[in-house]
Order: structure tokens, then sequence, then C-alpha cells
């Protein structure tokens, strides 16, 4: 063997051929390296108090928001569109402010993604109105002739499936996402109050319940809360009839409820760029 098909490298005396070659070696060798990598990124986040600050207005979904979440996750869209915008300029440009880590705080599972075959969706909620989701998820084709979603068709067809919405938000509710038992006992009410089933008996009560300045969970219910504004106004709950129909809650009704308040909660004052310092208080760039 020439010298130079020897390789040469050396690692604390074990030439890189034997690594290479050998899988044990090369096992440990990967090993240590992938556990200090998972070190770097996984550990600040247990001693950083402000790696995910509570930030005011970000509440967790209404019932019917969060049966659209569930079929926005049964139906596969966040294979081909993602849910964060990175703060670069290209991304603010196109899609708005660049995403909080508290704007996604309450979704189990995130679906940040990486797969855009379709435009990023975190800025979503406003964009369109009701009337042009229903024709963009029945046809997309017609609204867009180049696009290559698929059509849903079955959604304003099919009634919403409520049987699991009760046992959704007693999960969450576990997992620290702060749904009190006065919102899991009235999830049904909430849920027909915000498709406008119910002839607006109920607006205000689903109101009072999910319009609340501070969702903080756990120990962050005092502190920590970031303020973006000087004097908060909640984003107002949509309630109306999605899916054009107030007859009866389809999933269509559940899907555009969840399409139309993402990245709605939080108060960005335009071309403003907003940052933390490092005892989680923001400031502005
Ligand atoms: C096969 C990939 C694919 C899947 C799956 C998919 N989409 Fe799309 N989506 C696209 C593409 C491509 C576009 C851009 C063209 C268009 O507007 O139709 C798009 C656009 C959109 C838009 C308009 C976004 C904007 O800012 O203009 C919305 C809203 C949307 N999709 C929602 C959904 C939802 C909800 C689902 C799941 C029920 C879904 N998509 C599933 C590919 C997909």
């Amino acid at each position: 063997m020439s010298e130079y098909k020897k390789g040469g490298g050396m690692i604390r005396g074990i030439p890189h051929d034997t690594i290479e070659q050998s899988l044990p070696i090369l096992a440990v060798f990967v090993a240590i390296l992938v556990a200090v990598g998972g070190i770097v990124e996984i550990v600040p986040s247990y001693y950083l108090d402000d790696a995910e600050p509570a930030v005011e207005g970000v509440r967790p979904y209404t019932p019917l928001e969060l049966e659209g979440y569930a079929i926005y996750r049964r139906e596969g869209c966040f294979l081909c569109h993602s849910q964060m915008i990175r703060p670069f300029r290209d991304e603010k440009e196109r899609y708005g402010h660049f995403s909080l880590a508290a704007e996604s705080g309450f979704d189990h599972n995130y679906q940040w993604g990486s797969k855009r075959t379709g435009p990023d969706l975190a800025r979503l909620g406003g964009k369109y109105t009701d009337a042009w989701h229903i024709q963009h998820m029945r046809a997309p084709r017609s609204v867009v002739p180049e696009s290559v979603m698929p059509n849903y068709l079955w959604l304003e067809e099919n009634k919403l499936d409520t049987s699991k919405t009760k046992r959704r938000m007693e999960v969450l509710a576990m997992m620290n996402v702060p749904y009190s038992p006065d919102d899991i006992a009235n999830w049904e009410v909430d849920l027909k109050a915000q498709a406008a089933v119910d002839d607006g008996e109920g607006e205000d009560a689903l109101r009072t319940r999910y319009e609340r300045k501070v969702w903080a969970m756990g120990e962050k219910q005092d502190e920590d809360v970031t303020t973006w504004t000087d004097s908060f106004e909640p984003t107002p709950i949509n309630v109306r009839a999605f899916d054009g129909d107030a007859s009866d809650v389809t999933e269509l009704d559940a899907l555009i409820a969840y399409l139309q308040m993402l990245g709605k909660s939080v108060h960005f004052e335009e071309g403003v760029d907003y940052y933390h310092d490092k005892f989680g208080q923001p400031y502005r760039k």
C-alpha cells in the first residue's frame, strides 16, 4: 500500500483508516459526536429562563380551532407547509415578522416543519377571506392555476367529529397548556358559539374565556410575561360560520377557524424587529 492510500490522518494515535473500516470504533466516535451536539443544543434550554418567554396575548386554541389543528395534522398539510418564519430579510418581506418561540408554545406537536412545497402559513390569519379559503380548499387550481395542492372536497361535507375534543383539552392541560376546568367543561358551548350555530348566546362567554391577556404556563403565571404593547388589546376571537353555512359544524369550519387565527395573537408594530435582552425584556433594534 502506498503512503497516500493509508490516508495519514491520526486521531489520538488511531489512524483514520482504522476508524472508518471498523464498525464498532466508528460507532463509538459517532456516538460521542452526536452526544456533544445534543448537549450543546439541549442543555441551554434548561438553565435559560428566557429561552421561551410567555408573550402577552398568545393563547391556546379554542375548542373549534383545536379541532381544526387536528384536521390540519390528519390531512398532512405539514407535508407541504411550514409554520416558522425565520429571521431573514427575504422571509420577513414575504411572510411578515419572524416567528417567536411563544407563538407555538401551546402546539403539541409543533408544526414548524421545513418542507415548503407551498408557502409558510405561520402568519396566514386574515390574509384571505373565508370565501377564498372555501374555494381554495375545494379546488386550489380554481384560484391559483399553477397550484399542486390537492382538492380537499370532503372537508365541507363531513360533520366535525367532536367525540375527542374534551379529551384533547384534558390531555393538553396535563401537558401544561393552561386550560382551566371551566374552559374544559364548556368545550361544547364554546365550540358551537364560535361556529355561530347557537344564535349568538355563547359568544360573550367564549370571549371572556379566551381573550385573556396572559396565558402563561406553570411557574411563568405571575412573572416573565413579555409585553409587546403599551396598552394591551386582545386579538378578537373570530366568531362566524367559517364555511358559510351556520346550520352545522363541519370539518371545514374548524380548519378555517384555525387557519384564520395563525400568527395573529401578538401585535407587532409594522417594520419593527423585536428581540429579547438576556433578562427576557423585549427591545427594538
Ligand atoms: C402537495 C402539497 C400540499 C399539500 C399536502 C397542501 N398544500 Fe396548501 N399549498 C400548496 C401549494 C403548492 C400552495 C401554493 C399555491 C396555492 O395557493 O394553491 C399552497 C397554498 C396554500 C394556502 C395559501 C397560502 C398563501 O399564503 O397564499 C393555504 C391556506 C393552504 N395551502 C392550506 C393548506 C391546508 C390547510 C392543507 C391541508 C388540508 C394543505 N394546504 C395541504 C401545497 C400543498
